[in-house]
């Protein structure tokens, strides 16, 4: 070792050293990284919505996703808190409705796959979660017969609704809530996030295209190997970086002092009482098979403090986690390095550990989860219903 060398430029060549060495990847880490696409996948189905899949419900739920009439004073629709621009959230920690909530408005990319739905799942379809902001009080505070009546009142309203469901908007108040719903359901379950970065190598890889896989920045590809080897992929599962369950990472769940937000264990309540769950009558679905996993889901003392593994597709900006409480991916990434295992509420085999990452590690694992982000064009206006 020459003695002249200092330790930064002794750092700075051990730095081009690696830059230079593409990765070689195992068999099963092969496996691993194509069970993350392919992208995008099939459109996602919902036969407990009839009007799932058609262009015209489509087109009457993204004017109703933008309508602030939907509210009881006329100054706040679904858009006032899923901006598109902003990945369908709102960049807020705490979402703002007429007061602060105590829970982060969730990107809406990706939605039609979901089965649960909301942080704590207590929504079981995109229609019956649809419903929840029209009617919280500290949302859009509206009501069955305040929806029903824009319905039949407002002309292009009026003439969207019957193309899209095959007839004037009539039968009784709450029917018409569930309706307006499923058009917004169908509207949102379109919100497909672009390709990435990601994607490209994860294509690369599977094809064993070495040339396409190399222009994968080397930093994400290490952050990926570390991704792998961590095991984030048992809840951050298959192309959208989820499993649609549901987790207790050790975020603090106090919402103020003495009061706490018990996640899932009160979702499965709410889901439970709520009249417009799957088990109810304006599930359409004829088989009833969309409804088995609400029949047979247990509500468990584990649920507490549990939320639902958020996909990992379009969240390099932030903030993070049910309650906004990390800002960034950096923060994301101390969590876990970090985490205190004692924190966390899991009964079986502890599936978060704290990493230890060094300042190296780290970086590259928030270069991994920022190539799952990519920009997506602006939206177009809608056009004009029924012209
Ligand atoms: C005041 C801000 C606000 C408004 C207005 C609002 N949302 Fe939300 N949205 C949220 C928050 C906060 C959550 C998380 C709720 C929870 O976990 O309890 C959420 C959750 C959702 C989800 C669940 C997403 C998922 O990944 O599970 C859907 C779907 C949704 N909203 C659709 C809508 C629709 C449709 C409207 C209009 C009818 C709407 N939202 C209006 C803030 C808002
Ligand atoms: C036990 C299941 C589980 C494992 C394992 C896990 N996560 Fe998570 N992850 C979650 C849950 C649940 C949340 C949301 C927690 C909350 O809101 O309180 C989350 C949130 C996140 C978020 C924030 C997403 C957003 O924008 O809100 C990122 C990023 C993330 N995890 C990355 C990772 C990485 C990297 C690993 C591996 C080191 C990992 N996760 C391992 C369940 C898990």
């Amino acid at each position: 070792m020459k003695r002249w060398l200092s330790g930064a430029v002794l750092m700075a060549l051990a730095a081009s050293a690696v830059a230079e060495t593409p990765l070689q990847w195992s068999d099963d880490e092969v496996k691993a990284i194509a069970r993350h696409g392919p992208w995008p996948p099939p459109p996602p189905r919902d036969p407990s919505n009839r009007v799932a899949g058609s262009p015209d419900a489509v087109a009457l739920g993204e004017h109703l996703f933008n309508e602030p009439r939907l509210s009881a004073d006329g100054t706040m629709s679904c858009a006032t808190c899923h901006v598109a621009g902003r990945d369908w959230g709102d960049g807020r920690a705490k979402a703002m409705g007429r007061a602060e909530l105590d829970r982060r408005t969730p990107s809406l990319w990706n939605v039609g796959y979901a089965h649960w739905f909301g942080w704590d799942g207590a929504g079981d379809s995109l229609w019956s979660q649809s419903i929840r902001p029209i009617l919280d009080p500290r949302e859009m505070a509206g009501d069955a017969a305040h929806v029903a009546r824009l319905l039949r009142e407002d002309k292009a309203l009026a003439c969207g609704y019957e193309r899209a469901f095959g007839d004037r908007p009539g039968g009784d108040d709450e029917k018409l809530l569930v309706d307006t719903a499923k058009a917004l359901a169908a509207f949102q379950a379109t919100l497909v996030s672009p390709r990435t970065p990601f994607d490209a190598f994860r294509d690369a890889v599977a094809a064993g295209d070495r040339e396409a896989a190399a222009r994968y920045p080397l930093a994400a590809q290490r952050g990926l190997k570390i991704f792998i080897d961590a095991k984030c992929s048992a809840c951050h599962f298959g192309p959208r970086f989820t499993n649609g369950e549901f987790g207790d990472v050790g975020i603090p769940f106090f919402t103020r002092p003495g009061e706490v937000d018990a996640g899932r264990l009160d979702g499965l309540a709410k889901l439970a009482s709520s009249t417009f769950n799957l088990l109810g009558k304006h599930n359409d679905d004829p088989s009833g098979a969309t409804a088995l996993r609400t029949r047979h889901v247990q509500r468990l003392h584990s649920n507490f403090g549990e939320f639902r593994v958020p996909s990992l597709r379009q969240a390099a900006s932030g903030p993070h986690m049910h309650n906004g409480h990390l800002a960034t991916l950096e923060d994301v990434v101390r969590h876990y390095s970090e985490v205190n295992p004692d924190r966390l509420h899991s009964d079986a085999i502890p599936l978060v550990r704290p990493l230890a990452l060094t300042p190296q590690q780290s970086s590259d694992l928030v270069a991994f989860l920022r190539s799952l982000s990519a920009d997506s064009p602006p939206r177009a206006a809608p056009s004009p219903l029924c012209p």
